[in-house]
């Protein structure tokens, strides 16, 4: 017999049917009553057993965590807390889980704990709807693209170009670490090295984007990418996935209202396609915040939050507003900020970034034109010679979400920035080539998949929106 998923079943379609499911024990109670999961919904079907039918020994290996095939008629529930129910014919252990040593009892665990339980944490309703969410999330991105005339680009992974300029690479190498060969002049000699180059791990695509969006219009890259800045935050991971749209003809503002539609369209499809999780973590954010004091805990409630962002215009400021902003503002004045913006030029913190968007704006914000030297090499400079056509979306939350160029496609000015850089202009002969041959205006961004999810979801840490989080001192699993 074909066995159907839990979803499937709950939606009361195959009443007095005779039905077969597998899935993992959540509760077993008074002997009579278990909760079965299979993933494909954060809901449980009630299998109710006549324990007198079955054998001790069977009963006693029905067990939080164990897996089970079970078969019997589905039928309209009496109790309470569910429409449909299996009135349990046969069951079949197929791997019991001691409860004795399988760690994820039915009661709260704190989300550090489960984090060292990575691999078994999917069993939890928290993290099955988030990792739901991700699922939709990325199929959504998919699907705008698609229907937007993008074409899907798989970039490199293992890359002799850092794209940011900033120098935070995982080296790629073959070489014997403790007996390198060595040059004439004693350096370790990469010619030997499995490429023959230096060879990193990407920490983002859009070099090579770029050559594919002066051929095919209108691109996108979504795969990992991998940084080793040592940030211990909630917000950095080592290893995370970026999507990275980039397009032919488009100037700063067609990247910023492309930016814009994109992210309220997959928040949208979220809404739409996982009301069910999205309601879950909604109680769950809810539940954590009430041991907050009031002044920490959200504005909003999750979903209400998600529409807000997904139906009200980003609010677009330059950076030089931003820092007039931020040079007036309270905490600045009142040196409550650990970094004091005193002159046009500085950088921002995320705690400047999240005043501007959480008490200043309180909505999305594009922040654009920044000053050329606290941005990449690649950005087109603007005829003021001193800011650069850049664009950070900032989020409530999370900060910086998205960052973004338009880019220079001017052979001489790209130069001229590389060589102050003090950046090896045969790296980039490739890039620099797209320059010589149909160079034309174009541009892009960069969206962290992971601070998407965190959004979405109202998590608190990045590490618990990626399955199995790389951060420094930890690659387990
Ligand atoms: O601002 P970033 O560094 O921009 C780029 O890499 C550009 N090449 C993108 C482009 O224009 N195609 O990174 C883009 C986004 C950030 O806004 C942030 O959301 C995310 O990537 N990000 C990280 N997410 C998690 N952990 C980290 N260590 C991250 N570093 C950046
Ligand atoms: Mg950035």
């Amino acid at each position: 017999m074909k066995s159907q998923s839990i979803q499937e079943l709950l939606s009361g379609k195959n009443v007095l049917q005779e039905v077969t499911v597998f899935g993992w024990v959540k509760t077993f109670r008074s002997n009579r009553f278990i909760a079965l999961n299979d993933g494909s919904t954060l809901n449980n079907i009630q299998c109710v057993v006549n324990f007198e039918d079955f054998e001790d020994e069977l009963l006693k290996q029905i067990s939080t965590g164990a897996a089970l095939k079970v078969t019997g008629t589905l039928v309209e529930s009496q109790g309470k807390g569910q429409s449909v129910e299996i009135q349990v014919k046969n069951v079949e252990v197929l791997g019991s889980a001691d409860p004795e040593t399988y760690p994820i009892q039915p009661k709260k665990h704190s989300l550090e704990f489960l984090r060292e339980k990575a691999h078994l944490r999917i069993r939890t309703n928290t993290f099955s709807a988030v990792m739901r969410v991700r699922s939709a999330l990325s199929f959504a991105i998919h699907q705008y693209f698609r229907e937007n005339g993008f074409y899907y680009v798989h970039t490199p992974i293992v890359t002799g170009s850092d794209a940011e300029g900033a120098g935070e690479m995982f080296r790629v190498s073959t070489l014997d670490a403790k007996n390198p060969p060595l040059t004439e002049t004693g350096e370790v000699d990469y010619k030997e090295d499995f490429f023959g180059k230096e060879t990193n791990l990407t920490v983002s695509g859009q070099l090579e984007a770029e050559a594919y969006a002066m051929a095919l219009g209108k691109v996108y890259t979504f795969g990992p990418t991998f940084r080793a800045e040592n940030s211990n935050t909630s917000r950095h991971l080592a290893e995370f996935w970026m999507v990275e749209p980039e397009v032919a003809f488009n100037d700063l503002d067609a990247n910023m209202d492309l930016s814009e539609d994109f992210i309220k369209n997959v928040i949208k499809y979220v809404l739409e396609h996982c009301q069910e999780d999205l309601q879950f973590l909604e109680q769950r954010l809810l539940d954590e915040e009430k041991s907050k004091p009031q002044a920490e805990r959200s504005e909003m409630a999750l979903i209400e939050k998600l529409k807000f962002v997904a139906e009200n215009n980003f609010k677009r400021v330059t950076y030089t507003e931003a820092i007039d902003i931020l040079k007036n503002c309270k905490p600045n004045k009142k040196k409550k900020f650990k970094y004091i913006i005193d002159e046009w030029g500085a950088d921002l913190q995320s705690e400047h970034e999240r005043y501007l968007v959480e008490k200043h704006f309180q909505c999305p914000v594009i922040l654009f034109d920044y000053p050329a030297k606290i941005k990449a090499f690649y950005m087109r400079l603007n005829e003021d010679g001193k800011t650069v056509r850049a664009m950070d979306i900032l989020f409530p939350g999370i900060g910086e979400i998205v960052g973004g160029s338009q880019r220079e496609e001017r052979l001489d000015v790209l130069k001229q920035k590389i060589s102050e850089l003090g950046i090896d202009e045969k790296e980039l002969w490739w890039y620099l080539d797209l320059r010589k041959f149909g160079t034309a205006v174009h541009s892009g961004f960069g969206l962290g998949f992971e601070r998407l999810v965190l959004f979405t979801t109202g998590m608190g840490n990045i590490r618990d929106v990626i399955p199995f989080p790389r951060t420094p001192q930890n690659a387990e699993f």
